[in-house]
């Protein structure tokens, strides 16, 4: 059975994988890769994968103090305050502990004995209930802000005037108004910014995007909150797998579980059509579990091959034009993997969707002075579909998407204006 070409790349072979042990994995991995995991190939047809290539290197940040080895080459370690010790405090505090040259050493909580387990935990100098303190401290060249969406447009706006680069999670924010107020601080003070909708850097996603580069149809399920879960999925449709600009928005729905007290729906069917004629359909369900698919899955429809990303893009199953499997891709990594679904955190510090990679990316770009993968742009850009979709399920009626960003004093996305393509 013949597999496609673009599928069958293969990590450092032998580099350890659980049988190895997490440790032995992770001295390995870091040995060959930097943090990226490294991958083996199995059996006859199976790929499992547990990470990219190797990160990049270059000059150092402006601010930063002690010095560490990365690659035979001597830099400055990037020192970053952390706002926010939750859930995604805790895995992107674990995930740096695995990027070169990244050391946390300030933390910042409201619930300041949340920051004091922090720095007890992962080392530094002090924790801290004020943002500000971290904000405006000279020795800090980078801040980790995930507070959640109601805070992060005032920090991250303050954090940028300090000069501070920038790793913060989605969504960007609650309105439009407030993700352009950041954008406008982040672009005019120069600094690194990177959006944490990690999937894009998901190992398998980027597999199943070289396999399918130009879906003709991509399908999206979801089960979850509107404004938490729809950013991360609507950013592949719109900023990796359909690269072409959106056109036109069309959703139907309603509230049917009344998870969201602020948005007019809480569930939707979306269609997506972009310049190239290609459409993306997403399904927003609520509170409606599918056991089989779980709390999301992706299909890519291309000419020649589709691919199915499954159990929360841990495997990625090619096939062939006629339906039959060529190829089964496996993340492999290590990562926090609970004993079942739902009891717990599923991401870990290699894990499968992202994470560890966009915490790299962050180190890479202030080293390297190149933009991001994730950008401020991309921040508004896919907040503004969301927002495109509510619209037009309150009025069914098709929103014209260049229409609706113009009216909103929105630029144009990464792949350009789509007026008139379809
Ligand atoms: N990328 C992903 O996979 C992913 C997964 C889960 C959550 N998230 C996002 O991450 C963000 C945080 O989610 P979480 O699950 O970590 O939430 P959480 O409630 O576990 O943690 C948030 C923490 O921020 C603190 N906080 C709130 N406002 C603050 C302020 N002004 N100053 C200092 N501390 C403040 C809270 O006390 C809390 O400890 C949300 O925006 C969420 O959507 C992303």
């Amino acid at each position: 059975m013949a597999a496609p070409a673009t599928g069958t790349t293969q990590g450092a072979a032998g580099a350890g994988g659980p049988a190895g042990g997490r440790g032995a994995w992770h001295r390995a991995a870091r040995a060959v890769y930097g943090c990226r995991g490294a991958g083996r190939v199995g059996a006859a047809g199976d790929t499992h994968v547990g990470g990219g290539g190797p990160l990049q290197s270059g000059p150092v940040p402006a601010r930063a103090t002690g010095r560490v080895g990365w690659g035979g080459r001597t830099m400055k370690e990037l020192r970053v305050g952390v706002i926010g010790c939750g859930g995604q405090g805790t895995l992107h505090c674990n995930n740096a502990r695995y990027v070169p040259g990244v050391r946390t050493v300030a933390y910042c909580d409201a619930d300041t004995p949340r920051a004091e387990r922090f720095l007890q935990t992962y080392g530094g100098a002090y924790a801290t209930g004020d943002a500000q303190r971290i904000i405006g401290d000279p020795d800090l060249d980078a801040v980790f802000i995930q507070t959640g969406p109601t805070h992060h447009p005032r920090l991250v706006a303050a954090a940028a005037r300090a000069g501070k680069h920038i790793f913060c999670e989605k969504p960007i924010a609650l309105t439009l108004g407030e993700a352009q107020g950041v954008k406008a601080a982040v672009e005019s003070a120069g600094v690194r910014f990177v959006y944490g909708t990690c999937n894009r850097l998901a190992p398998l996603v980027q597999r199943a995007q070289r396999i399918v580069p130009q879906p003709v149809y991509s399908l999206c399920q979801c089960q979850d909150t509107i404004t938490h879960q729809a950013v991360h999925n609507l950013d592949l449709a719109v900023n990796l797998f359909h690269a072409s600009p959106l056109v036109r928005v069309y959703a139907q729905g309603d509230d049917v579980w009344h998870l969201e007290r602020d948005l007019p729906v809480d569930s939707f069917v979306a269609t997506l059509t972009f310049a190239d004629r290609s459409v993306h359909c997403y399904i927003q369900h609520g509170s409606s579990r599918n056991g089989t698919l779980r709390k999301y899955s992706y299909q890519l429809f291309g000419r020649a091959h589709c691919v199915f990303l499954a159990d929360r893009f841990k495997r990625c199953i090619v096939h062939g034009s006629s339906g039959e499997v060529l190829q089964t891709l496996s993340f492999e990594g290590p990562d926090f993997t609970p004993q079942a679904e739902g009891t717990g955190d599923v991401r870990g510090p290699f894990g499968y969707m992202g994470h560890c990679e966009e915490i790299a990316d962050l180190a890479a770009c202030v080293r390297s002075g190149a933009e991001p993968v994730m950008t401020i742009r991309d921040a508004v850009h896919v907040l503004a579909v969301e927002k495109a979709i509510l619209e037009s399920a309150q009025t069914s009626l098709p929103v014209d998407f260049a229409a609706f960003c113009r009216r909103e004093g929105i630029g144009p996305g990464r792949w350009g204006w789509g007026d008139g393509g379809v």
